[in-house]
């Protein structure tokens, strides 16, 4: 073996040794409310507590027969880059839609929220940039900052951005969030960075991946939810989570977007989303729009699943939302409260370093209008339980 071969296995088994190594589960089903886990051979049907399908449109009928129309209409592969085959009509459409769902003056469709966010950081952040970003921002926001050469500096609330942005050294200020943290399951400040962002000249780049669609009177996120007129900020939002499909956009000024087309790399270096894709989200939109129902029964359930949690005495954090992170501590317990919830019946994954900090590990529990009352009372009782005993094992250890 040369010394990367054995490097992995010593990594692998570091990772093993603490609690970190990571497995892919295999699901025999559609994405729903209730799944099929494979499990050593055989399957076996659990509910699914950790998926970000919000409203229950991975598997809704119209968008599953828009993606075929789509299909039967304009085939399966882009073919290339937009820049290079061209830029076929779904994608055109979509973006046209998106751009009036949130009246913005532009749109533009990336393959997903990761691509986006490194490609909109990449795109107007470089060694003369400094970047604000929140110490809670997602891995793709951390991952376009590096990439970007920009001076990072990450902040923790409205205060600490406020002595960062007073010292920064330069004009070209980003200030980055997500609108609902995807960890933690509470929310940014946003008229207050809004505020900073006027009073420091800087730009603000609003990731409201777990918000689009799900929250807000019709589904546009964050800003409609706090009723907020944002009409300068820059938004990345993905359709892989409340839309139930896949591909992600980015929305703001007609110049910056016109950039993006010529300067984002994960724009233009990549083969452009399947065709059928798009021509699904446009679906996937209209129901969004119409979809205050779904959305009411995920407040409702939201309120269920939280207040039983509280009321049982989990630490939850500060979540106000469809994200409700229940915190275990160590690596190693949390896999194991996963283990104990998956023979209830339960498919819960635990969340561990370094998608969250050391001693956090959790479970992060994530809501849809698609659970009923029954199932997350009986989800309550199970978390519950399984929590309890692995708090007490700790005690007698
Ligand atoms: C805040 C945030 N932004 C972006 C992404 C990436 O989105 P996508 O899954 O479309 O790549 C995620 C995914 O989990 C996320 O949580």
């Amino acid at each position: 073996m040369n010394k990367i071969e054995t490097d992995i296995t010593e990594e692998l088994a570091r990772l093993k040794d603490a609690g970190l190594r990571r497995v892919l589960k295999s699901i025999e089903s559609a994405q729903g409310p209730r799944v099929r886990v494979k499990d050593a051979g055989s399957s076996k049907e659990q509910l699914l507590l950790c998926s970000n399908d919000y409203l229950g449109l991975a598997n809704h009928p119209a968008i599953k027969e828009a993606l075929s129309r789509g299909v039967d209409e304009y085939g399966v592969g882009a073919g290339a880059s937009r820049l290079v085959s061209g830029t076929m009509a779904p994608h055109r459409c979509l973006e046209e839609c998106i751009k009036d769902f949130f009246s913005a003056e532009a749109a533009l469709l990336f393959n997903s929220g990761y691509n986006a966010n490194l490609g909109v950081i990449t795109a107007l952040a470089g060694r003369g940039t400094e970047i604000f970003s929140d110490r809670l921002n997602h891995a793709s926001i951390v991952d376009g900052c590096i990439l970007s050469r920009a001076k990072v500096h990450r902040y923790s609330g409205v205060e600490s951005l406020e002595r960062k942005l007073k010292s920064s050294k330069t004009e070209r200020r980003l200030i980055i969030t997500e609108g609902l943290f995807s960890m933690d399951g509470n929310f940014a400040p946003l008229p207050e960075l809004l505020g900073l962002a006027k009073k420091y000249g800087a730009t603000l780049i609003l990731d409201d991946a777990h918000a689009v669609g799900a929250l807000g009177e019709y589904g546009r996120g964050t800003p409609e939810m706090l009723g907020i007129e944002a009409p300068d900020i820059i938004r990345v939002g993905t359709f892989g989570k409340a839309f139930g499909t896949f591909g992600a956009f980015v929305t703001g000024s007609s110049e910056m977007i016109e950039l993006l087309v010529s300067k984002s790399r994960p724009f233009i270096y990549t083969t452009a989303l399947p065709p059928a894709l798009a021509y699904a989200s446009l679906k996937s939109l209209e129901l969004v729009i119409a979809g205050t129902e779904l959305r009411a029964r995920l407040e409702e359930n939201r309120a269920q699943m939280s207040q039983g949690l509280k009321t049982a005495g989990i630490d939850t954090l500060e979540s106000e939302s469809h994200i409700i992170p229940v915190i275990v501590g160590s690596a190693a317990k949390s896999t194991e409260v996963s283990r104990t919830l998956e023979n209830s019946g339960l498919f819960i994954q635990a969340i561990r370093p370094p998608t969250v900090p050391e001693g956090t590990s959790r479970l992060r529990v994530t809501l849809s209008a698609a659970h009923t009352k029954e199932e997350l009372s009986i989800a309550l009782g199970a978390i519950t339980s399984a929590v309890d005993s692995s708090l007490t094992d700790k005690k007698g250890a």
